[in-house]
């Protein structure tokens, strides 16, 4: 078997949130979130289902950390709920909220895990939703306090820090579509919570490297590369929108302190933007949005093809089997990966970037002999550490790679219907089942390596934890 090495010191992890995984929503004085809320009236969550129990993760850290240790993992990305920290969004601090994370730091490090923390993954505090959520500037505020509480206790230990985790899925997902909390379909009201965001992350970032010093510091954008139906002008332009609108819309602010002009145009065309200089752009804030970072987070999933509708409007050009997508209804494309991290270095050169998030929703029952095996995940995760492998030979600065997940969990508005987890989740038992792809995962981060051909560590008789 041809085994291809990655660089010595890459970092192999995997990734949760909090809101998707820990539960515990009313437990030590933690305050109400937005997805608390959102789940409990929306009618939104698709199996009517909530995140008050999840995968119970408050309680169970401690078994979830044994099955971090097991995959061999160097490093755990995981968020920390603002409304445990500070329930009511700014002012009073809950000492148990800082106690939980403080515990679970210690227990990763014990663990030779290193902790890598997302400080919002959108779990906004319902009290700060009341007086006005990411629309307001005061939020952008309220997140620099938050930041600098939990720097301020965790600093000694945890070096690299996440402020935002995918500012266009907040915005429009959140505010101008109406999919995830807080629920408004307001694509002007989308723009202003995106500049809030980004605003915010610039803050913080100074806040952060106050409270801790040699921290890195970064943002994770969730990168979707666009392609062209065809090469006929109208689909180009389609294509073209579509990356403003997805991806230089944040990539540009950060890195080129702007706005792309053109995504301007065409959101000052549909009406979203008043102008190409709205009031909420104050004086300095590009400047602060583009402070210099250590590193960009990006979650890669699949890609988009576009093209020009009847009306010339860009549409979703895509028309694939439903057996070839994900349960998310996601095409698989690795090559996807490969090109985004060549554009990403070409067109922004970061100077470093870690792959934040990496996976797929596919459900496999337990076997009769006890086992998930998930042929699917695991030829997606090969595939995708292939083309990572490629982008890294060629020059691109990658310096990390997070399995999106470690467990099946709440996920979202499709509630506990998706599973994206290395391990399976029984919901009713709250027992974890290694699937075959965390025997595959577990083959890659022991090697530091990736098989060249076909992912063997599936094969073979059904395993036992080794612990
Ligand atoms: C990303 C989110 C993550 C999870 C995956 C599937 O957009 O960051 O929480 O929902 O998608």
């Amino acid at each position: 078997m041809s085994r291809i090495p990655f660089p010595d010191g890459f970092i192999w992890g995997a990734a949760t949130s909090s809101q998707q995984i820990e539960g515990a929503t009313t437990e030590d004085g933690r305050g109400e979130s937005i997805w608390d809320r959102f789940a409990a009236e929306s009618g939104k969550i698709e199996d009517g289902s909530n995140p008050s129990v999840a995968c119970d993760h408050y309680h169970r850290w401690r078994e979830d950390i044994e099955l971090m240790k097991w995959l061999g993992l160097g490093a755990y990305r995981f968020s920390i709920a603002w409304p445990r920290i500070i329930p009511a969004g700014r002012g009073q601090i809950n000492p148990a909220g800082l106690d939980f994370y403080d515990a679970l730091v210690d227990g990763l490090l014990e663990a030779g895990i290193e902790p890598f923390p997302t400080l919002y993954h959108w779990d906004l505090p319902q009290a700060l939703q009341d007086e006005g959520g990411w629309a307001a500037r005061e939020t952008a505020e309220a997140f620099v306090e938050y930041a600098a509480v939990v720097t301020r206790r965790l600093g000694d230990r945890v070096k690299r820090w996440v402020t935002h985790n995918e500012p266009w899925c907040i915005a429009t997902l959140g505010h101008e579509e109406g999919h995830h909390a807080p629920g408004h379909k307001n694509p002007a009201e989308g723009l202003r919570v995106a500049h809030h965001l980004l605003l915010s992350h610039g803050w913080a970032v100074g806040a952060i490297r106050h409270e801790v010093p040699q921290a890195e510091v970064g943002l994770v954008h969730n990168y979707c590369p666009s392609y062209p139906a065809s090469a006929a002008k109208g689909d180009r332009d389609a294509s073209r929108w579509f990356d403003g609108f997805f991806n230089r819309w944040y990539l540009d602010p950060l890195f080129k302190g702007a706005y792309p002009a053109d995504a301007v145009a065409d959101r000052v065309a549909a009406g979203h933007l008043e102008s190409a200089d709205p009031p909420y752009i104050l004086e300095g804030d590009m400047a602060a949005i583009s402070a210099p970072l250590d590193f960009l987070g990006v979650n890669y999933y699949s890609r988009n093809v576009m093209k020009a509708g009847p009306d010339g409007k860009p549409i979703d050009a895509k028309n694939i089997p439903k057996e070839e997508l994900t349960d998310m209804g996601w095409e698989v494309y690795p090559e996807g990966l490969y090109d985004s991290l060549l554009r990403i270095h070409r067109d922004y050169t970061p100077s470093k970037i870690y792959i934040m998030e990496n996976g797929a929703a596919y459900d496999y029952p337990v076997d009769a002999r006890g086992r998930i095996a998930d042929v699917k995940r695991v030829t997606y995760l090969h595939e995708h550490l292939l083309a990572m492998r490629r982008a890294l030979a060629e020059g691109a600065p990658l310096a990390g790679y997070f399995v999106w997940s470690l467990l099946d969990n709440f996920e979202w508005g499709f509630g506990f219907t998706k599973r994206f987890g290395l391990y399976g989740v029984d919901f009713a038992t709250q027992q974890r089942i290694p699937k075959d792809s965390a025997f595959f995962y577990r083959d890659v981060t022991a090697h530091n390596a990736v098989d060249g051909d076909s992912p063997s560590s599936t094969q073979g008789e059904p395993r036992a934890l080794d612990r």
